[in-house]
């Protein structure tokens, strides 16, 4: 996995063993991978805590939603967002459903456990093209209408994510984002807050994003019903 990590982001510090087995403590059924049943290899994974949202701020970067990368923050008993921290799929074997199967098992998680959604940060792989020229806001909602391609976001959004705030800062010395990212947002329609999952009273609604986020969610809520049947699949 650490090889895979080194692979996919080869300017970043990959994940550590000691991270990776924390991971398989505190939630081994967030943890999935993906092996090429010829060889063995290892060609994708995708990680996840659960959270209670209500305790973390919108502008929280990587380290505070992932507890450092060890993912001890994991709340199964009040939490109900599944936590993405984690998607990647062997640059070799991308663009052959990987990462589709993937995000599928993560919705079955979710339903599996009675959770009420699965949000994620997303880095805008594409920025970096764009950031003479448009703010990380309006790159977002030309990615969101279709009218440019981000490496990561597009692929999110039709796997029926929603942005849902645009976040600065939130993966520090990235290249290609800059540091910027968005939440996203997947709602598991089984969820029914009266029912097992959503017992407890805690993380009932989510915490909203602050007001200058909220603006952009907004806009970018607005432009993609308008563009919304043209531009996505
Ligand atoms: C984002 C990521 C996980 C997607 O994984 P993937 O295995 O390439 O995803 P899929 O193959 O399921 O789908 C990717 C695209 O290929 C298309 N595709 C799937 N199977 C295909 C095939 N057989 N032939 C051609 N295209 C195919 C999909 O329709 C999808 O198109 P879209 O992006 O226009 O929607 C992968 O690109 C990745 O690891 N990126 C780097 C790490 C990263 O950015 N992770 C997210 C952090 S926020």
């Amino acid at each position: 996995m650490i090889a895979l990590c080194e692979k996919v982001y080869p300017e970043s510090r990959p994940w550590t063993e000691a991270q990776l087995a924390s991971h398989l403590a505190v939630f081994p059924e967030g943890q999935m991978v993906v092996e090429e049943i010829a060889t063995g290899r290892l060609v994708g994974m995708a990680s996840s805590l659960v959270l209670r949202w209500d305790d973390y701020d919108f502008h929280a970067d990587w380290k505070a939603w992932t507890a450092g990368g060890f993912f001890t923050n994991h709340d199964p008993v009040s939490g109900r967002t599944l936590y993405g921290a984690e998607v990647m799929v062997d640059p070799e074997m991308q663009r052959r459903g990987i990462g589709k199967r993937l995000y599928a098992a993560r919705r079955a998680l979710v339903r599996q456990f009675g959770l009420r959604r699965i949000r994620a940060g997303a880095r805008l792989r594409g920025y970096h093209r764009h950031a003479a020229k448009l703010t990380p806001g309006q790159y977002v909602e030309r990615v969101v209408a279709g009218e440019l391609r981000d490496p990561t976001l597009s692929f999110q959004l039709r796997e029926g994510f929603r942005v849902i705030a645009v976040v600065p800062s939130y993966l520090a010395n990235d290249p290609e984002s800059l540091g910027h990212a968005v939440v996203i947002e997947w709602l598991n329609p089984d969820f029914e807050s009266g029912g097992a999952g959503g017992s407890g009273g805690a993380d009932r609604e989510g915490k909203q994003p602050s007001a200058s986020t909220a603006l952009a969610t907004t806009r970018l809520t607005r432009r993609r019903a308008d563009a919304g049947r043209r531009a996505l699949r």
